[in-house]
């Protein structure tokens, strides 16, 4: 779903601060260094560096200030400041101030919306990612009225391979997929929190958690790549056919079904496809698709991503009345949106559909192995998607259905873990809140910190997302389910700047254990214990955070999921410690050394050099 927003770069960090920010940061840098955590086990150079990180935030928001002129950014700045000097004319000047203030230290993206009459989408979802990581369901209970809270109207569920399949489809259901007894658990859960199901299916592209399978690889559109189905086959429709029954037997009440279709890459490779243009390909599967679902539930409205849509003509979509078969789903996960969507795409869309959905993202969309979502950078998505819904609402003659907020779990079943839900749940609050509201500012401050369970406490600004993105300083005390794994993710933050700090040092910097000197054999043991001297204590951090995880995420995800996390995000660096435990006593056993030159590395003729 991501590979666009990659594209996007690395715009996350705005230069929006101003003289105010600035004033803020050195009120911050004298009183916020003594502010002390609840958390005990937090490594002791955490003061240290939270310091340099406020000092350096400080310089740069200083240097700012001087190119104000020249920057985009300070216009926007006092664009936002002359709206709120506006709309407060009848207030004292200090009065104004104040808020200008307090308003900017949040650190809210400005986005242009129009606040006197706010753009609220009409459905609020949220979409569970449950690809190779089931949630237990006792937290998922704690969630769903917690998502209510925050102003959600509903779930788009993907299961994946967490789906109970049965029949001819059992060995697509991972063995630690739920039973069908716990999908109707949730379904009932959902109920009572009163949030509608729509069911997600994939039917074309990203099937990879089935033709990876030796019994489904015959329905692949490329024989060596379990990507893409071969919409050509007859099988392949059986296929969908039959997930789509053992989908919707478990979801009776369900109005809407998501069928997927996003980044087919593969299409038109085939010997039968090859010889059809990729448009009509698409567009007719589709039409299969639908028809097969309609002739058994004709009541169900049927959802596609646009992504593939985006570069079809209209004229071919009309053809086949595209618009009287699915609602397509809209996502953009970067800030621009109109980058990826342009005017004229939407135009296209009016003309096809009667109506569309949009897709925000809360975590899970600025690469693949984040562990933290930067809540800044979703709030300006979804604030963003609040303009754009704004704007092109009124061209669909039955204007948009709503905007589900996505959280993707994974990039694609074979990718390793992204952002886990629980960590996200500050940003989720923030999004979900802002998009229910149709805005975000201080005014719903005590919205999001009840929503969140944090204490009554009077810290001011209550967010500062230009400082403090992830949130972790401010939300630190707040009890939310999951919030232990919140704060794990600071943790693991921390041991792996200092981790890599070190390892750079060892392998990089000192000139007593690179590569060279493990190959060599050849070192100074003095030197190489001066350069390791660290490391006990940081292997005893890797370790100790091993054991916080294990604990922390207990009783919210399975010991699979549990396992697979430690082992991708702390596991690497047990081992590299180990490693360089185990080389350090190989070099300092040498006794005697020879004398140089070094014998010539053999493996340096690989490269063409004669030597
Ligand atoms: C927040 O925005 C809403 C909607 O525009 C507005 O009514 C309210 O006064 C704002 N609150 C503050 C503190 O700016
Ligand atoms: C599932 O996989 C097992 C083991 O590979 C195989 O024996 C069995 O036939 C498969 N089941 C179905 C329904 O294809
Ligand atoms: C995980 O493993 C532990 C230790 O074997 C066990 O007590 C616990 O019940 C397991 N948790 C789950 C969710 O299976
Ligand atoms: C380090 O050495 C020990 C003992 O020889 C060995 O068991 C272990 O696998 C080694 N670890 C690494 C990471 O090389
Ligand atoms: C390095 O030297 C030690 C001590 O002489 C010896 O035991 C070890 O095998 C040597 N290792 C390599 C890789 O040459």
């Amino acid at each position: 779903m991501n590979s666009y927003v990659q594209r996007v770069g690395l715009t996350a960090w705005r230069k929006k601060t101003s003289v105010l920010v600035a004033t803020a940061l050195l009120i911050l840098l004298m009183f916020g260094v003594q502010y002390s955590r609840i958390d005990e086990n937090t490594y002791f150079m955490e003061e240290e560096r939270d310091a340099k990180v406020i000092a350096d935030a400080l310089m740069k928001s200083i240097k700012n200030v001087k190119f104000v002129d020249k920057d985009q950014t300070g216009v926007d700045a006092m664009v936002r400041e002359e709206n709120f000097v506006s709309k407060r004319r009848g207030a004292s000047l200090a009065e104004q101030f104040s808020d200008i203030e307090n308003e900017q230290q949040l650190g809210i993206p400005f986005v242009n919306l129009d606040l006197k009459n706010p753009y609220i989408p009409e459905r609020r979802i949220v979409h569970l990612d449950f690809k190779g990581a089931p949630s237990q369901i006792a937290y998922l209970k704690k969630l769903f009225p917690l998502f209510k809270v925050m102003g959600a109207t509903g779930l788009l569920i993907e299961y994946e391979d967490m789906f109970p399949y049965q029949g001819s489809l059992k060995n697509i259901s991972a063995t630690n997929a739920f039973t069908v007894q716990e999908v109707k658990r949730i379904l009932m859960m959902a109920e009572d929190a009163k949030l509608e199901v729509i069911p997600l299916i994939q039917t074309f592209g990203h099937v990879e958690f089935a033709l990876k399978l030796a019994e489904f690889a015959s329905l692949r559109e490329v024989p060596n790549s379990p990507q893409a189905l071969c919409p050509s086959r007859s099988n392949s429709l059986n296929f969908i056919q039959e997930m789509v029954n053992q989908v919707m037997v478990l979801h009776p009440n369900s109005k809407y079904l998501h069928i997927g279709c996003d980044e087919v890459f593969q299409m038109g490779e085939c010997d039968v496809c090859r010889l059809e243009v990729h448009e009509n390909l698409f567009l007719r599967h589709i039409k299969n698709v639908v028809q097969m679902v309609r002739s058994k539930y004709p009541q169900i409205k049927i959802i596609v991503w646009d992504d593939m849509l985006r570069h079809i003509p209209q004229g071919a979509m009309q053809d086949i009345h595209l618009g009287s078969l699915v609602e397509p789903m809209v996502w953009v996960y970067a800030e621009d949106i109109y980058r990826f969507v342009q005017p004229s795409v939407w135009e296209k869309y009016a003309a096809v559909f009667r109506t569309a959905w949009t897709a925000s993202a809360f975590k899970g969309a600025f690469g693949e192995t984040l562990y933290i979502p930067n809540a800044r950078r979703h709030l300006e998505n979804n604030l963003r998607w609040l303009d754009v819904m704004a704007t092109q609402a009124s061209s669909f003659k039955d204007g948009m259905r709503g905007l589900v907020l996505t959280g993707w779990q994974r990039y694609d079943h074979f990718a390793v873990l992204c952002e886990l839900l629980p960590s996200a749940l500050p940003s989720l609050a923030l999004n979900l809140i802002a998009v229910s509201n149709g805005y975000f500012n201080s005014s719903l401050r005590n919205k999001f910190l009840t929503a969140l369970s944090c204490p009554e406490q009077n810290i001011t600004p209550f967010i500062n997302l230009d400082s403090d993105p992830f949130m972790w300083e401010k939300l630190s005390r707040c009890i939310f389910p999951g919030n232990t794994v919140f704060r794990l993710m600071n943790r693991l933050h921390n041991m792996e700047t200092e981790s890599r700090e070190f390892l750079d040092l060892v392998h990089r910097q000192k000139g007593w254990m690179t590569s060279y000197n493990v190959r060599h054999n050849y070192s100074l043991p003095l030197r190489v214990d001066e350069v390791i001297a660290d490391m006990p204590r940081l292997y005893h951090a890797a370790i100790s955070l091993a054991k916080i995880a294990a604990d922390s995420m207990a009783g919210i995800f399975d010991n699979y999921t549990i396992s697979e996390w430690i082992e991708q995000k702390i596991y690497p660096y047990i081992l590299e410690f180990e490693r360089i435990q185990n080389d350090s006593a190989v070099l300092k056993g040498v006794e005697q050394w020879p004398v140089r030159p070094l014998p010539i590395l053999k493996k340096l003729q690989r490269l063409g050099i004669a030597l």
